[in-house]
């Protein structure tokens, strides 16, 4: 059994068993979802899929790790591949800076001489920050750190009663101390995914499922009708919004498309002609105001279509490339979505 000390909201230091813990390892025994990173004592898978979960949930997450594993299965033969292929492969994950860190890590990792086994290690990694190298230390190698992400602050915030806005420096380090204190240098990584799988199907953000958990009893927050209220957040970054035109031209068979570079969203994908070239004829509208939204900012697309028998003059870093060959090129998923309105010709 553990012993935790901790500070109740009356200020009282108290030393209690930590039923916490292992309650919390008795439910994911029975509970943990059957993923297919889990069980493999191979770093590399592992922290794949870390990455690929910091953009998506579970469910596609997995569809997009066997994607990567079969064309991947080594850290070798990511860090071979080319830029482009890695983007591709990345396609409708968005926030491609994620794709690009992880081909720069697996070269990173090769350079090594394979994946590093210490924390300092991991995090030295592109695209690795804390919450990533302790998931896939603990996972991997069993470094007895603790991975705190949104679910850990939630269910702490709960459980413990901890008002701590959770993005806070004073939260994070109040979070990341009693993660780290109630973790059994034992089973760290089963700890760690007990936390995940925890607050992703029983302790989640809303509607909690607090009549039948195994927590209920301790939890501060159900105790003090504030299950609703906790964690506390900081207020958000601002949302920007942007307007976009993009054109489809049609060819001889070919469609104008264009790299974007370094500095702005969706840096080295492929995009369609993002204004309307003087002289073309018969411009065609084929939808207004296409909104799609991205981490910070709402973006709102104008499309035009145009078939044309002569290519107009574009500036010379845009590709002429068979529109049967479009699946080739890397694209944002704003892209891929307008290219779904392009009639048929
Ligand atoms: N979210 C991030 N990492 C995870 C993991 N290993 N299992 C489940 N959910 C996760």
């Amino acid at each position: 059994m553990l012993f935790v000390p901790y500070m109740t909201r009356k200020g009282y230091l108290c030393t209690m068993e930590s039923t916490f813990t292992s309650t919390l390892l008795t439910w994911y025994e029975r509970h943990a979802r059957e993923l297919p990173w889990r069980g493999i004592d191979d770093a590399y898978g592992i922290w794949l899929s870390e990455i690929i979960l910091q953009q998506t949930r579970v469910q596609q997450g997995r569809d997009y790790w066997l994607r990567f594993m079969r064309r991947f299965p080594h850290v070798e033969e990511l860090a071979a591949a080319s830029e482009d292929e890695v983007l591709r492969l990345w396609q409708g994950l968005g926030y491609y800076s994620r794709a690009r860190n992880l081909h720069t890590a697996a070269r990173q990792i090769v350079a090594m001489g394979g994946f590093p086994r210490t924390l300092e290690g991991i995090r030295s990694l592109k695209g690795v920050g804390e919450y990533t190298a302790a998931a896939v230390g603990s996972m991997a190698f069993g470094l007895p750190v603790a991975a705190v992400d949104g679910n850990v602050y939630r269910v702490l915030a709960r459980h413990f009663g901890i008002d701590t806005p959770i993005h806070s420096t004073a939260g994070k380090q109040t979070f990341t101390e009693l993660a780290q204190t109630l973790l059994p240098a034992d089973q760290p990584g089963a700890f760690n995914q007990a936390m995940m799988d925890f607050g992703s199907l029983q302790c989640t953000p809303q509607s909690p499922h607090c009549l039948l958990c195994p927590l209920a009893e301790t939890c501060v927050a159900l105790h003090e009708g504030r299950v609703e209220a906790l964690p506390v957040k900081l207020h958000h970054t601002k949302v920007t919004e942007r307007r976009l035109t993009y054109l489809y031209i049609s060819c001889q068979g070919q469609v104008a498309i264009h790299r974007r570079g370094e500095g702005d969203i969706w840096q080295g994908l492929w995009e369609l002609v993002p204004f309307i070239p003087e002289g073309l004829k018969d411009i065609q509208l084929l939808c207004k105001d296409v909104k799609h939204v991205l981490t910070h900012r709402v973006l709102f697309a104008d499309f035009y279509f145009v078939e044309s028998s002569m290519k107009p003059s574009l500036p010379e870093d845009y590709l002429w490339v068979q529109e049967t060959e479009l699946d080739d090129y890397g694209k944002p998923r704003l892209i891929e979505r307008l290219l779904e309105m392009v009639p048929r010709i």
